[in-house]
């Protein structure tokens, strides 16, 4: 008989049965270096003081999370009303993780998730699909410049785990642009 366990994701922090860490997380889409037995999981890894290098970096990633998660939103909603299923799963999924993402950095800040302000997106897939890849770019680079200035292990880690993350998605999105 398999045994299932339970593992913690440290990105998102939620907890995933399996026999082994997923290779992505399900939710925020973190890789499974991310993950701990969650017998292992130590809460007091979580409190520590944010410098103020990362607070200003931690809130310039929230407006990118919150703004790619709108972008995707309205993408998703495009395909779902021209019957475009492989866009609406695709756009959904993304939509959900950059959700995460901006969750698990609302957390670390210790405020409220703002609300989502509308951004707007094109009618077309590929379209969508190229401005999805413009702001993966945006993202990882940001993100691999927080990495670096992150005094905190924590949040060097954190911000690492998102520039991998985010590489999953511009990858995704390349593939899809050399779709005849
Ligand atoms: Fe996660
Ligand atoms: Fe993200």
């Amino acid at each position: 008989m398999v045994k299932v366990k339970v593992f913690r994701c440290r990105l998102c922090r939620d907890p995933y049965i399996g026999e082994e860490p997923p290779s992505r997380c399900p939710f925020c889409g973190a890789p499974a270096w991310f993950f701990v037995p969650a017998e292992d999981w130590n809460p007091s890894d979580y409190i520590f003081e944010i410098s103020e290098v990362s607070k200003a970096n931690l809130k310039a990633a929230l407006q990118l999370e919150l703004s790619n998660t709108s972008f995707y939103l309205c993408a998703t909603n495009v395909a779902k009303a021209i019957g475009d299923e492989y866009g609406f799963a695709k756009f959904k999924a993304l939509k959900k993780v950059e959700n995460e993402h901006a969750d698990a950095i609302v957390k670390l800040l210790k405020i409220n998730l703002p609300a989502l302000e509308k951004i707007p997106c094109s009618e077309d897939f590929k379209k969508n699909t190229k401005e999805g890849w413009e702001r993966e770019d945006r993202a990882i680079k940001a993100y691999a410049k927080f990495a670096q200035e992150a005094p905190e292990l924590q949040l060097k880690q954190f911000f690492e785990a998102l520039v991998e993350i985010e590489t999953d998605h511009l990858d995704l999105h390349a593939q899809n642009l050399k779709m005849v």
